[in-house]
């Protein structure tokens, strides 16, 4: 495992982290998912921006991260959270220009840390110029960059939409095209070089003001049977985890030709990186995405996906380790994103789920590899409830309102506990999803101040993550012992042990150690041994 090379953190803003510099930074990498739209607005019109990101940027170094990636920031047709592209080397006006994307990167710079963007090759919009094209002129090139099948009577075979319903609708004059996700997400044919060309373009327009790379949408779509056969399965409506039932539409071998083509580009920038979203059932195909010569990470979403249970959870941290490390890509560890429910609701909600939530950051922060935070997960968000009316997933919207979405993992962060929470200026717009009532009690301002917060507890861990070598870049060993799970972490210089309490007991720890974290202040240590309660976790150095 690399060594994870770290340079000294001081504790406040502006003036602090000087900039991380070596080939490796993500290896190691602590991301902070930041979902654009929902982290701060600066104008008032109650959408977050760039602008109001960049004054955030403090906060995050504050916090002790290394990167953020920012979810789409482009024009786009607002079907599905910014991921209908309409023009991939602009800004979206309701986020700023491309001014305001330097302006952040330099900051960031400034302060040690390495701005990602999201990139979405699979579709665009259907407000894109290509698509706009193809519909007007269906012998133009833009329609050969598109499926489209002529008119008839069925779509052309059958393949489903992730989002529900076929994958297949018609143009007006008659025609099938073919969209995995909205009907306003028109899938790209990339046997048209037209549209590799486009995407290199798209990659170097970024990379030149300075971005450290992306994380790519879809990556294990892009290609599809090129005989258009039906899937030989029935779909099941989630978003994680496809196998050989959905053969025809996902994890075609051509795929690995653009990551190679990517990694190639990217190698020209310094420093810069690709981090997949692969969303296969097979973790071993997952990992064939990072070898050497393709993405330098896919995420692992295994515990994301897992119910709280000790094998589930130590399958998913085993299972990882053993994938990536088959490839030499380090594990990039995801509990949270925007399109997953909230981890302290998932978990059980309420104090047992914010215990569990705060267990399971310490679990993940031990870890060797690339942890993801999604933003507000330091803050123990809940999933908000948001009314149906105010709900802008297509997925709550197609599948007729029996799947509930993502909308509740989206809503604007809470960052003052006056002010109306402070997501945007005094006066301002309603925030576009609302922000439920008790939400001040979340509060960035408040859990600043307070010793036994969600928010202190990640800033602690990720001090200790820096400062102990043996966490984030050790050498991993997981053992159960009941509904214990404990990852031996093994650095040069010592051992930490990252011990998990997923039961519902107490149980003993045996150890003469010192503890340098605990998810609770409930953990009693006592000669020779440590009691840790149910749904805790305790980093634990030996002396
Ligand atoms: C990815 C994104 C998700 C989006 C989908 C289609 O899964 O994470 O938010 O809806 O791709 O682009
Ligand atoms: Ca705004």
């Amino acid at each position: 495992m690399a060594r994870r090379l770290t340079s000294a953190r001081t504790s406040t803003g502006l003036h602090s982290a000087p900039e991380r510099s070596t080939a490796d930074w993500w290896r190691t990498a602590v991301v902070y998912q930041v979902y654009l739209r929902s982290f701060a607005d600066s104008n008032g019109d109650g959408i977050g921006d760039l602008a109001g990101l960049r004054s955030r940027l403090p906060y995050l170094s504050w916090l002790g991260v290394d990167a953020l990636w920012i979810n789409p920031h482009y024009p786009s047709g607002g079907a599905d959270g910014g991921y209908d592209i309409v023009d991939y080397r602009a800004v979206d006006p309701d986020y700023g220009d491309v001014a305001d994307l330097e302006a952040l990167v330099t900051d960031a710079r400034r302060l040690g840390l390495r701005v990602i963007l999201d990139v979405v090759p699979n579709h665009t919009s259907d407000r894109h110029a290509w698509f706009q094209a193809a519909l007007a002129d269906p012998e133009c090139a833009e329609a050969s960059r598109y499926h489209f099948a002529p008119p008839s009577e069925e779509p052309p075979n059958n393949w489903r939409s992730l989002f529900g319903g076929p994958a297949w609708s018609r143009t007006p004059d008659g025609r099938w095209y073919l969209h995995l996700f909205a009907p306003e997400q028109p899938d790209l044919n990339w046997r048209d070089p037209a549209v590799a060309a486009d995407f290199d373009a798209t990659l170097r327009f970024w990379l030149d003001r300075g971005v450290s790379g992306f994380r790519v949408d879809v990556a294990y779509g892009l290609f599809k049977d090129a005989g258009l056969r039906d899937n030989p399965g029935s779909y099941s409506p989630t978003l994680f985890g496809h196998g050989p039932e959905q053969a025809m539409t996902w994890n075609q071998p051509e795929v690995h030709d653009v990551w190679r083509r990517w990694r190639a580009i990217c190698d020209e920038y310094p420093d810069t990186m690709l981090v997949g979203e692969v969303c296969l059932a097979d973790l071993a195909e997952v990992a064939l995405y990072s070898r050497p010569d393709e993405m330098h990470q896919s995420f692992s979403f295994r515990l994301l996906k897992s119910r709280w249970d000790v094998e589930a959870f130590a399958d998913g941290v085993q299972s990882a380790l053993d994938a990536f490390g088959s490839v030499g890509a380090p594990v990039s560890w995801v509990l949270g994103n925007h399109d997953k429910d909230r981890q302290v609701s998932r978990f059980g909600g309420g104090a047992v789920g914010t215990a569990r939530a705060r267990a399971a950051a310490l679990l993940m922060l031990s870890l060797p590899g690339s942890p993801y935070l999604y933003a507000g997960d330091e803050l123990g968000l809940p999933q908000a409830v948001v009314p149906d009316e105010a709900k802008l997933d297509p997925i709550f919207w197609r599948s007729g309102g029996e799947r509930t979405g993502r909308d509740g993992c989206r809503v604007p962060m809470p960052w003052n506990a006056e002010d109306g929470v402070g997501f945007s200026p005094d006066g301002a717009a309603d925030p576009w999803l609302p922000i439920p009532a008790d939400w001040e009690r979340y509060a960035v301002s408040d859990q600043a101040r307070d010793g036994g917060s969600m928010l202190t507890l990640y800033r602690r861990a990720l001090a200790l993550r820096a400062a102990h070598p043996a966490l984030g870049s050790g050498d991993a060993t997981v053992t159960t012992d009941g509904d214990v799970l404990t990852v031996h972490c093994t650095g040069d210089d010592e051992t930490v042990r990252c011990v998990l309490n997923m039961g519902s007991g107490t149980v003993l720890v045996r150890s003469s150690g010192t503890v340098l974290l605990a998810s609770t202040t409930r953990v009693r240590s006592s000669a020779g041994s440590i009691a840790l309660p149910p749904n805790s976790a305790v980093w634990i150095t030996e002396d």
